[in-house]
């Protein structure tokens, strides 16, 4: 983990245990924290689970998890069907003038726009409301715990699709100010899809941001050693790194250890054992971080500080 950077993400297939990784995290730079650190954990996971991994109630609120030596650990489970009625509500006219002035309303991408139905808008709610709640706070690290890996590429291809819309709605615009200005013979005035347009712009750009920067994000993937998560990681990576992602941790999760003289647990770790050895293959480049299957759930602030140690503290932190 670079300690530069101020956000770190962590996603991965479903069930891998990026909540856990995230919390962990958390926890860890809380205890590794100057004095008046203020660190958030915040999920844009539709299906939120912040409060099970804690053992804290969290929900749409900015919560106060744990201070140590004046430092502070706040966590936030965004609702995003919440915050798309929201902005629905707040921008219900524009969308429907949008609706109105163009010709070229059979394109998908706009349909789902008016409809609020755009696959991943749910998580880029999170994000613009993250970047919100960045701007008034004064963290020191945010870690964001992320949804499952099929949902996340989509919000991924969002900002592309977001491009697009507002390019397409810009022709639109201009057609509508050319008109204008054709026959009131005046000069159009910026009107209020204009401005819709160009805020939208401006959030998809922070948003971005958010994710992109190399300076100030790092992006770590959780896996487990088996078939499927190795392989769904693979093309997940890919899709990071085409995207501009800065992927710099790999967490292999649930690695299963020896126990004296149990049969089961050998079977186990030598079935691990080959994607073990592909994982390390594969990811090469990344910074390996082996976390072991555990007796029990990861779950409540000691265990997560457990598995924080396990992850971060070998590390030049
Ligand atoms: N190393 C481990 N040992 C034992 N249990 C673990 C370990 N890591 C995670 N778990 C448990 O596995 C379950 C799933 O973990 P977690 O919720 O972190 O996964 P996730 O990737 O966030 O899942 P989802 O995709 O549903 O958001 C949890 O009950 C967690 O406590
Ligand atoms: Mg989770």
């Amino acid at each position: 983990m670079r300690v530069n950077a101020r956000y770190l993400f962590f996603g991965g297939k479903g069930g891998v245990g990026k909540t856990t990784a995230a919390s962990a995290t958390a926890l860890f730079l809380l205890h590794n924290s100057k004095r008046n650190d203020s660190i958030l954990l915040f999920s844009t996971d539709p299906a939120h689970s912040l409060s099970d991994s804690l053992d804290v109630k969290v929900g749409n609120r900015l919560v106060e998890v744990k201070h140590l030596r004046g430092a502070k650990l706040f966590a936030y489970e965004m609702d995003a069907s919440l915050a798309l009625e929201r902005f629905r509500a707040a921008h219900g006219e524009v969308l429907a003038e949008i609706a109105e002035r163009g010709t070229l309303l059979d394109e998908e991408d706009i349909n789902e726009l008016l409809n609020l139905s755009l696959p991943g808008l749910d998580e880029v709610m999170s994000l613009f409301e993250l970047s919100e709640v960045d701007r008034e706070g004064k963290y020191t690290r945010i870690v964001v715990d992320t949804a499952p890996s099929g949902h996340t590429s989509r919000l991924l291809r969002l900002p592309e699709v977001f491009e697009r819309i507002v390019r397409t709605l810009d022709l639109m615009g201009e057609k509508h100010r050319y008109m204008i200005e054709q026959f009131a013979r005046r000069k159009a005035p910026l009107d209020k899809v204009e401005l819709f347009l160009r805020d939208l712009n401006g959030r998809i750009a922070s948003v971005r941001k958010l994710l992109y920067d190399a300076e100030q994000t790092s992006f770590s993937l959780v896996t487990i050693p088996e078939a499927m998560s190795v392989r769904e990681t693979e093309r997940y990576l890919e899709l990071l790194k085409e995207q501009g992602v800065p992927v710099r941790d790999l967490i292999v999760n649930r690695v299963e250890q020896e126990h004296d003289a149990c049969e089961y647990c050998h079977a186990r770790v030598l079935g691990q054992k080959k994607w073990l050895k592909e994982i390390a293959r594969a990811f090469r480049g990344l910074e390996m971080h082996h976390v072991p299957l555990m007796a029990q759930e990861v779950r409540g602030l000691e265990a997560l500080k457990e598995v924080g140690d396990i992850l971060w503290k070998t590390n030049s932190h």
